[in-house]
């Protein structure tokens, strides 16, 4: 909020309502004459919300990386606004739901999309469908599991002998994969392929990469895009948007003369990025990967 800077009469978007407590927050500042744009994709977030009849929100279930058709159906042509938000990821509320199948501590079907289930691709069809190869490639890069090949092979050999459906299922394999004496005491060693997984099924970095230059567009001079990610590769797209938008030609270092035109259209706000205090991890330990990034639109 604070770097949001809600004003009465303001116009905002919340990208991923989630349990709406940033959405709650910028409809109580904005007031009766202001709006609050609020996306999920998850139907039950959605409703949710709805139930508190908050006056001043638009709810839309929709992937935020339809932002500009989304605005288009439900603001007048031109609207502009004073400010965007993600904070991404998944919710406590569906780590906690054990039908959504994202949690490796209940036995439930292997889905984990944001969605309603059975329209994406699921977990279950990557984890009995995809290559080998595909399977180290995902848990590599968006789990960053450095037994990722172990991992693909465990799941690999059991799918020969019948289709892997729960997240128990899927846990008990990778368990199995890891060599005990190379698990980390801490950490469950299922959490990097599920996080990986979860990205993948729900193709979180590309609508991270589309949603944000339709954000800038529709964001007034001095409105402010506040992004909070959780992963590494997640933060590295923000940070390069927010690069690349701050400089005023964009061409490729080889080319001697600007050909691009481009023109800066943002001031980053948060030089440093920022990092949760020990306080707040103390008391809301997700928060303890989070990493939020601010700009403001020239
Ligand atoms: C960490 S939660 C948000 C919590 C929220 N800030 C709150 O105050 O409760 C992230 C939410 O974003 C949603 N989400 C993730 N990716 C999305 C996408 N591409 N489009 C729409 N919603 C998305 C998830 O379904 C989830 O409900």
């Amino acid at each position: 909020m604070e770097y949001l800077q809600p004003k009465k009469d303001g116009y905002f978007i919340d990208g991923t309502l989630g349990g709406g407590g940033y959405t709650s927050a910028l409809s109580k500042a904005v007031g009766e004459n202001g709006k609050i744009l609020a996306i999920d994709l998850d139907e039950q977030a959605i409703a949710n919300t709805a139930k508190k009849n908050l006056n001043n929100l638009v709810l839309v279930q929709d992937n935020f990386s339809n932002l500009s058709s989304i605005i288009e159906n439900n603001f007048a042509q031109g609207i502009l606004f004073d400010g965007f938000v993600l904070d991404l990821g998944l919710s406590s509320f569906q780590l906690a739901d054990t039908r959504r199948g994202f949690s490796f501590r209940e036995d439930s079907p292997l889905d984990m999309s944001f969605g309603s289930s059975g329209e994406d691709e699921t977990t279950r069809k990557i984890i009995n469908n995809w290559r080998e190869e595909d399977l180290v490639k995902i848990f590599f890069t968006y789990g960053e599991e450095k037994h990722a090949r172990r991992i693909a092979k465990g799941i690999v050999e059991r799918r020969r002998l019948a289709r892997i459906e729960t997240t128990g299922d899927l846990a008990e394999i990778i368990k199995k994969a890891i060599p005990r004496r190379l698990c980390s005491e801490k950490v469950h060693p299922a959490t990097k392929t599920f996080q990986a997984l979860r990205i993948a099924v729900n193709h979180e970095l590309e609508s991270l990469e589309k949603v944000l230059p339709q954000a800038l567009a529709v964001l007034k001079s001095g409105g402010r895009i506040v992004i909070i990610s959780f992963h590494s590769l997640e933060d590295r797209i923000v940070k390069d948007f927010f690069r690349e938008q701050t400089r005023d030609c964009i061409c490729p270092p080889e080319i001697p003369l600007c050909r691009c035109s481009h023109r800066a259209s943002l001031k980053i706000i948060t030089k440093k990025i920022i990092l949760p205090s020990e306080e707040e991890i103390k008391i809301n330990p997700r928060s303890r990967s989070a990493k939020m990034r601010v700009a403001e639109k020239i």
